[in-house]
């Protein structure tokens, strides 16, 4: 018998710590513009607004700085990071065009395994509760759209572009009225990858990046 049997239906969430809650507090705000780029973020008072001590405001503030969102300046403290807008467009611009070119290559081979896989990481994201894995299923969800392409160095300027893209990604999910229409970019991308409608999927590819980095690039205003 299974001793382990029961707990494979199980939702397996892992509680959070209070730095954890912080960080996704801030990220949250930071993301829908409440704290706008250059705000100072004080220890101490961040302390006092959440009821918590300063160390786990201290740990989500790094968490938060190597996520590129907050920066820490040696005398002056903490501040939220500013995003650089031609540094976004120009990311977007260039993942359209490795994306698009490992899609056309991609799509008529994709296997059955392939596209269930992709069609599973989409129904993880709708029920995810954590923003920062949402970045790493969107990106598990388009590598494995373009796996059958056969050309590894292609997906390696793919993957780079990607972390280079990870923390504007980030803001970008944590809008949660983005997540809804980018999900729903991916799943039309997915069903013309499943009729193998090559123009079509490029067609939703493109317009799903051109989307993202015009949402980005809008907020960042
Ligand atoms: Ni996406």
């Amino acid at each position: 018998m299974d001793r382990l049997a029961g707990l494979s239906g199980a939702a397996m969430e892992r509680p959070q710590t209070v730095a954890e809650r912080v960080a996704g507090i801030l990220r949250e705000a930071i993301a829908k513009g409440s704290l706008k780029a250059g705000t100072v973020l004080r220890q101490d008072e961040l302390a006092a607004r959440f009821g918590f001590s300063r160390m786990p405001i201290r740990d989500a503030l790094r968490q938060l700085e190597a996520e590129g969102i907050v920066s820490i300046h040696p005398t002056r403290g903490a501040f939220v990071a500013g995003m650089d807008s031609a540094e976004i467009s120009e990311i977007y611009a260039v993942r359209e065009l490795l994306e698009v070119e490992a899609l056309k290559l991609s799509c008529p081979k994709l296997t059955e395994a392939q596209l269930t896989e992709a069609s599973a990481i989409l129904d993880k994201i709708d029920v995810e509760p954590d923003v920062g894995r949402w970045g790493t299923l969107n990106r598990a969800f388009h590598l494995t759209l373009y796996g059958a392409c056969g050309n590894a160095r292609l997906l390696g300027l793919i993957e780079a572009q990607h972390n280079a893209a990870d923390r504007y990604v980030r803001v970008l999910l944590s809008n949660l009225d983005y997540r809804a229409r980018s999900q729903s970019e991916h799943r039309k991308l997915l069903a013309a990858c499943r009729k193998r409608d090559v123009a079509r999927a490029v067609m939703w590819l493109a317009k799903h990046l051109r989307e993202g980095s015009e949402t980005l690039v809008r907020s960042n205003q």
